[in-house]
């Protein structure tokens, strides 16, 4: 396994032999089952897989956690190593920006709600740092976690926007036994925190449980969810949204399908979750090609 934090010695790996296909999975390192779900995924379906370890530090916002967000190389390395990736980039923030870095994009209207609501110039941190991976690992594929629903979205967007030759492919949440989803941030709940934490799956699970009866109304399961979450005495919400999968507008009704999703403080940790609820393809209807539920 190559491992480098040079831009150079990524591309040169890289087109080393131009036939062979390369699958890119992007992270911020302190890796979990659901980062190694996409990299088994990306190995199944390319040559080579390549990781990328970087802590962005332009999809912070100063109040947010950038000092506190885990990070353990060398655990990560060893687990990387274990899977068999080929290739792993761990730049330091000054090979990605340096001092005269001036430029940045942005996904405008897709970066508005939810968590663009909460943190106004997150996707813009996030647009510009994939993008510059992209760029300098020209994979034939790129791997994101359904987890991240919104940044999914938003990478998509931007992927074809900018005319990137690659397939951005989703995969699915990845979840602890007990319902709560896999992510980095796990690891700074408290014991009592992180029993709690299970509220989102459950909130979730339980307003997916009504749409399947047939509730429709985006208010009642919007509703519902902050009624669950706010049962639970350490939890704090942020949002409760059902909205349309692809555009992320907020939905009165539920047509086809519904991307339900929450944000929810424990104290300073703030975690996101979500599920996709779709009304079941009856025989002799067409195929969907909407994102499906990804749980
Ligand atoms: O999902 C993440 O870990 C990050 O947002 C990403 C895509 C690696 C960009 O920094």
């Amino acid at each position: 396994m190559i491992v480098t934090p040079e831009i150079l010695a990524v591309r040169s790996a890289r087109w080393a032999n131009t036939n062979l296909c390369w699958g890119l999975v992007p992270t911020m390192g302190f890796l979990h089952e659901g980062h190694l779900s996409l990299v088994r995924r990306a190995q199944a379906e390319n040559d080579r897989v390549g990781v990328s370890i970087f802590v962005n530090p332009t999809q912070f916002a100063p109040n947010e956690d950038l000092d506190s967000y885990p990070r353990s190389l060398d655990r990560d390395l060893e687990l990387l190593g274990s899977e068999g990736v080929d290739l792993v980039f761990t730049p330091v923030p000054s090979t990605m920006y340096p001092e005269d870095f001036q430029t940045s994009v942005a996904v405008e209207q897709l970066s508005l709600p939810l968590e663009g609501a909460s943190r106004p110039t997150h996707f813009q941190g996030v647009a510009t740092v994939v993008a510059k991976l992209f760029n300098i690992f020209q994979p034939n594929r790129a791997y994101f976690g359904q987890k991240d629903a919104q940044q999914a979205v938003v990478i998509r967007q931007m992927a074809t926007d900018l005319n990137f030759q690659l397939e951005v492919v989703i995969c699915p949440i990845v979840r602890e036994a007990d319902g709560l989803a896999m992510s980095s941030r796990n690891v700074n709940l408290k014991p009592e925190q992180r029993q709690a934490a299970t509220v989102l799956f459950r909130a979730l699970r339980a307003a997916a449980d009504r749409f399947d009866q047939g509730e429709r109304s985006g208010d009642r399961l919007r509703e519902f969810m902050r009624r669950t979450v706010g049962a639970e005495p350490l939890a704090r919400l942020d949002y409760a949204s059902v909205a349309d999968p692809l555009s992320l507008v907020e939905l009165d009704l539920i047509g086809d399908q519904a991307l339900l999703s929450l944000a929810v403080f424990f104290d300073t940790v703030r975690l996101i979750d979500n599920m996709i609820v779709e009304v079941p393809i009856t025989a002799g209807s067409k195929t969907r090609s909407r994102p499906q539920r990804g749980d």
